[in-house]
């Protein structure tokens, strides 16, 4: 807590006219809104001046840290192996965790993916890591918890959109879990976060810096995101394809990505495991299924499958030009495999295989998506949620690699 009190309204202020704020303006800021003493509507409108004025490296900096500070900050010491997690910034078909986690343990590193809220169970959390390498939970609601009033209050006044507070926001969270290392997975284009390449870059720099301030070796590796990531887009669907890919028969691209980012993990833990290898022995679907089995599930266990089904052929015979991650995911949405409301149920069985790719060759009428749904009615909103997301031509699209560039120190 900073030792002087200030004025919320001077903050926002000065903000406003584009003014730094000193770091014991922003410890104080922190303090009082926890307190109550600052409101949600000053703290909203100090949020919206952030939107238009930025925050400058300094103020960035104690900003996130006073974001950490807010909570409690794991200590993974004890784990007996080198940590490094993976954050993805989210995509359509983005089933890298699930795979990834036990991949990188297989290789000797402990990776504490922890993912969203809810409760976490650290003291289960930590024996699992020494013992097996990888758990894959929801964060316990004493990380950073200054961040999840914060991003609700993004989420309602339009200030989600902000590179330095997605970059603090993220990275709280990472910092106070605790792991040495860290591999952010930055999405670009339709069905990301970040459509365009310079505001990844941006972002994904922003993280690295953030990381490295605090102690945590992090580095970025951009990736595309303007098609769906292997074929499965859906829950159900996503594991099933995880476990595919982890016997070392997933789709080339999601595999590209996985053992990239793997190898950027390793390398950051200072291992020099083989990922490939790990795929190819099985060493790391066993350790899939024990962490599975640790975590309290059955990896035996059959998977729902959707009770209705409707293909969607291919408009023309030529190349597969473009099959548009912005318009599979609002589709999958629509099937029931994502949610509209906070409160709304999710499917588990809904959602849909991409049966072709870009850049394959497709003859007219030949079956291009397989969508899933529980409910027959769903097939007209999904069908028209996919809009213009596939387009066939004549030319042959060139080659893009699903890793764009690397960022880091
Ligand atoms: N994810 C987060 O955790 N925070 C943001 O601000 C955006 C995405």
């Amino acid at each position: 807590m900073a030792d002087r009190a200030y004025a919320a309204p001077d903050l926002i202020r000065a903000k406003r006219d584009g003014l730094a704020l000193a770091g014991e303006q922003i410890r104080w800021l922190f303090g009082a809104y926890l307190s109550g003493e600052v409101a949600e509507e000053q703290m909203s409108a100090l949020l919206m001046a952030i939107y238009f004025r930025g925050l400058d490296d300094a103020e960035l900096r104690t900003w996130t840290a006073a974001m950490v500070d807010s909570g409690e900050r794991l200590d993974l010491s004890g784990v007996g192996r080198p940590t490094v997690d993976k954050h993805s910034t989210g995509g359509v078909g983005d089933k890298v965790s699930l795979i990834l986690a036990p991949l990188v343990a297989a290789c000797g590193a402990a990776v504490p993916q922890l993912s969203g809220r809810g409760l976490g169970h650290t003291g289960e959390m930590t024996a699992i890591l020494r013992r097996l390498g990888c758990v894959i939970c929801a964060a316990g609601p004493g990380l950073a918890p200054a961040d999840r009033r914060l991003y609700a209050l993004r989420d309602v006044t339009g200030t989600v959109e902000s590179i330095p507070l997605i970059a603090s926001s993220i990275m709280s969270k990472k910092i106070a879990e605790g792991t040495g290392a860290l591999v952010l997975d930055v999405k670009v284009g339709s069905g990301a976060f970040m459509r365009e390449l310079a505001d990844a870059r941006l972002l994904a720099r922003t993280m690295v810096t953030l990381g490295e301030e605090h102690g945590v070796r992090t580095s970025a590796l951009l990736t595309r995101m303007d098609t769906p990531l292997g074929r499965a887009v859906g829950n159900a669907v996503e594991v099933e394809e995880s476990v595919a890919t982890l016997a070392g028969q997933g789709p080339p691209d999601l595999a590209e990505v996985v053992l990239a980012l793997a190898a950027e993990m390793l390398r950051l833990a200072g291992l020099d495991g083989d990922p490939a290898a790990a795929l190819a022995d099985g060493s790391a679907l066993a350790r899939y299924r024990d962490m599975i089995a640790a975590q309290g599930g059955d990896p035996d266990a059959p998977l729902p499958v959707a009770r209705h089904t409707r293909v969607v052929p291919a408009p023309a015979t030529g190349w597969l030009t473009r099959l548009d991650a912005h318009g599979v995911g609002h589709a999958a949405w629509r099937l029931g495999a994502g949610r509209a409301r906070k409160e709304d149920p999710v499917s588990p069985s809904a959602g849909l295989l991409c049966l072709a790719k870009e850049g394959d060759w497709v003859e007219q009428e030949q079956p291009l998506l397989e969508l899933r749904a529980d409910e027959e009615s769903r097939f007209d909103a999904a069908l028209a949620a996919l809009g213009d997301a596939i387009e066939v031509g004549p030319e042959r699209p060139a080659q893009t690699a699903p890793v764009i560039d690397r960022i880091g120190m």
